[in-house]
């Protein structure tokens, strides 16, 4: 960055939109474009609202502040960090999330069925809700905060995640009605759970080798899935079904591993879910589906 004085926070903006562009960093982790990258970063390390009105746009960046971003942008451009980890924050479902490189950087479309009460997919607002592979606990928290009545647990293998879940669980107020629990998959938990909802890992080796730069920053744990990205998301499906109530639903994302594993469970009638605001590869199945779906998933 070449400012050494200070400067409108337009032009702080556009120069480092330009310089997002030439450095062809890769978004996925909250935005998708340079500008709302600079404006993740800079907004969030000024303590701007992003809901600011566009008069914001003179305020005047003083040469303090700029000493501040400078160090920042170098790691964001030349290390590739992801901004979230950088400002240790994002946001999902509308709400931040404290966050760092023990978990993976919430974003997933689920987001959006959180934000409609999972409309059309649970029968009845449910009581007791599990969060499998919770990381930041992005999913859970969110659930838990549009069902006030529900009791949420949420579960990850990682003692670093759980760590940052159970920061988020306080940062929301939620310790009355959600924990954080250490279990292998389903191990170490006790149902029945009216709605499983799990984004686990489900990337393989051959897709992790192609990542960009900025997702080597993320906790592999947290990626990596054996089988071609199937094994975990089978495992889950294979037990999920002990862990229901009658009329529970398991809501699952395996992303773009959503051709392999229909492919390879032919005959289990996933319902693959349609998002507004994009997204893909997120499945629904009710417990009675996955208990009629035992021999073919055996
Ligand atoms: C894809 S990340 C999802 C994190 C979070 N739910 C989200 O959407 O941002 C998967 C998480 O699964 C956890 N995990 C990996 N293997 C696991 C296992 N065998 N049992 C429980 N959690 C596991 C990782 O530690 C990681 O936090």
């Amino acid at each position: 960055m070449s400012f050494n004085t200070e400067v409108p926070l337009a032009q702080l903006l556009e120069q480092l939109c330009q310089q997002f562009e030439e450095a062809q960093l890769f978004y996925g982790h909250g935005t998708d474009n340079p500008w709302d990258e600079a404006v993740y970063l800079v907004f969030s390390v000024l303590g701007i609202s992003f809901d600011a009105d566009d008069s914001i746009m003179q305020r005047v960046v003083s040469s303090e502040e700029l000493a501040r971003l400078s160090p920042l942008l170098r790691q964001r451009i030349e290390a590739r960090v992801p901004v979230a980890y950088l400002v240790k924050e994002a946001w999902f479902a509308g709400l931040p999330f404290t966050v760092d490189e023990r978990v993976l950087i919430p974003r997933s479309p689920l987001a959006e069925l959180i934000a409609q009460d999972f409309a059309a997919l649970v029968q009845r607002p449910p009581t007791r809700i599990l969060d499998l592979c919770t990381g930041s606990g992005c999913i859970g928290i969110a659930t838990a905060l549009n069902f006030p009545e529900a009791k949420v647990e949420l579960a990850d293998i990682s003692d670093a995640a759980l760590t940052l879940a159970q920061i988020n669980i306080e940062r929301h107020g939620l310790q009355s009605r959600a924990k954080a629990i250490k279990s292998d998959l389903l191990q170490s938990l006790h149902g029945p759970y009216d709605l499983i909802l799990s984004n686990p890992p489900y990337v393989s080796q051959a897709e992790i080798d192609e990542l960009p730069a900025e997702y080597c920053h993320e906790p592999v744990l947290g990626l990596f899935s054996e089988e071609e990205g199937l094994a975990i998301p089978l495992q889950i499906l294979r037990n999920a079904a002990d862990y229901l109530s009658a009329d529970g639903v398991l809501i699952m994302e395996v992303g773009y591993s959503h051709e392999a594993l229909s492919a390879r469970l032919p005959n289990v009638p996933f319902l693959w879910l349609e998002f507004e605001h994009g997204g893909e590869g997120i499945f629904m199945l009710s417990a009675e589906q996955l208990r009629a779906a035992q021999a073919a998933l055996a």
